[in-house]
């Protein structure tokens, strides 16, 4: 039985006695999922659905009377649903509740209307338009480095070369030090849910403060070319290039979760410097990942150097790099490799679409089950 239009429609939740026992928790109100919570004896009862994406508020936190949202902290008034203060506009419903005879019940024909207040988007979620120009080329160092002190980098010279030959060619240049930059390593939002991994990053939309924007800004909006530099350490890529790869799975995860590629016509390259070995492990895991991304790669995608296992004397090896000419040769070159196919990419339409069967997290049909 429903009430009459404008009628009360009490809903008993459940004894009260029970129900001050968990300050907050999920529940029903006939088929409504609700975040229902008790602080100081007062209950309330608003959405479980947070107004960003979704998030299930019945999960959060309580910060007195705000339900904090457990993917990525907006807060909502417990018994109002207003936002906090500065964003009371923006309202999940809640419902008018009431302790009778020892029950807990609920109106259900008396839920507020949801309201969505605008949030101004971040600037990095405007739509992706390449400006004319020439070929962008950005270059990331991902080597670790104590600016105060600084010490050669085999990597971020032969960087360094590849920007130079970049610019002689009428490219333009940005070179970003991940070394540089303060941010937070990837918390795991897709963990949480698909929908929690949000573009722009979870982390970047509530930390102004988070400066992988800049990464971001330059791999998505504006650069034709990424070439990426890293040292090996243990038979791997930096653990900065790691960690500013794990803040890249908000790209790829618009990919899976929405078929929306960001990175459309862009080239990748890299450039590995090692002091021992397993160059081509590192190189093939730098691609993969690129290329999950959505950048194409030229002829030969990389250069490197290393030594090797019974060489490792880092004097021989900062003049090995420094005074390399076949090195910053093939830097040059690399860069050139790159532009040259970046243009042609600039020139031409990007596919319309492209098949999800076999891409990564994607159902196949049920004619091959
Ligand atoms: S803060 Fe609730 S879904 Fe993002």
């Amino acid at each position: 039985m429903t009430a009459a239009s404008g009628e009360a429609d009490w809903i008993d939740l459940g004894p009260a006695e029970d129900l001050a026992a968990k300050p907050l928790h999920r529940a029903l109100l006939r088929t409504t999922p609700i975040a229902l919570s008790c602080v100081g004896g007062v209950f309330g009862v608003v959405s479980r659905t947070c107004n960003h994406v979704g998030g299930p508020l019945d999960q959060g936190r309580l910060d007195g009377d705000y339900i904090t949202c457990p993917w990525h902290g907006w807060k909502f008034h417990r018994v109002t649903g207003e936002g906090e203060p500065g964003f009371e506009a923006d309202c999940v419903p809640a419902w008018p509740v009431k302790v009778e005879n020892g029950r807990v019940l609920a109106d259900a024909a008396g839920a507020t209307p949801r309201r969505k207040a605008p949030h101004e988007p971040h600037p990095l979620a405007r739509a992706i338009r390449r400006e004319p120009g020439p070929v962008r080329v950005a270059g990331l160092s991902t080597t670790g480095m104590d600016h105060a002190n600084p010490r050669f980098s085999g990597s971020d010279h032969l960087l360094d070369a590849a920007l130079a030959a970049a610019r002689a060619g009428g490219a333009e240049t940005r070179l970003i030090r991940l070394s540089e930059l303060s941010f937070r390593a990837c918390e795991g939002y897709y963990s949480k849910a698909a929908a929690a991994c949000t573009w722009p990053c979870s982390i970047t939309q509530m930390e102004p403060a988070d400066q992988l924007d800049r990464v971001y800004e330059a791999l998505i909006h504006w650069a034709d070319v990424a070439i990426v530099a890293t040292p090996i350490r243990w038979g791997a890529a930096s653990s900065l290039y790691f960690r500013m790869a794990e803040r890249l799975n908000c790209v790829q995860n618009q990919v899976t979760t929405h078929n929306r590629v960001l990175i459309r016509n862009k080239v990748a390259a890299f450039i590995v410097v090692g002091g021992q070995d397993n160059i081509q492990a590192v190189a093939g895991q730098m691609l993969g990942f690129f290329a999950e991304l959505g950048f194409v790669f030229p002829q030969f995608p990389y250069i490197a150097h290393s030594r090797g296992w019974s060489a490792e004397d880092m004097a021989r090896n900062v003049a090995a790099v420094r005074d390399s000419a076949s090195l910053h040769e093939g830097a040059a070159e690399l860069a050139q490799r790159a532009i040259a196919l970046a243009a042609q990419l600039v020139a031409a339409e990007p596919p319309a679409r492209i098949s999800r069967g076999g891409r990564k997290a994607q159902r196949i049909g049920p004619e091959s089950c």
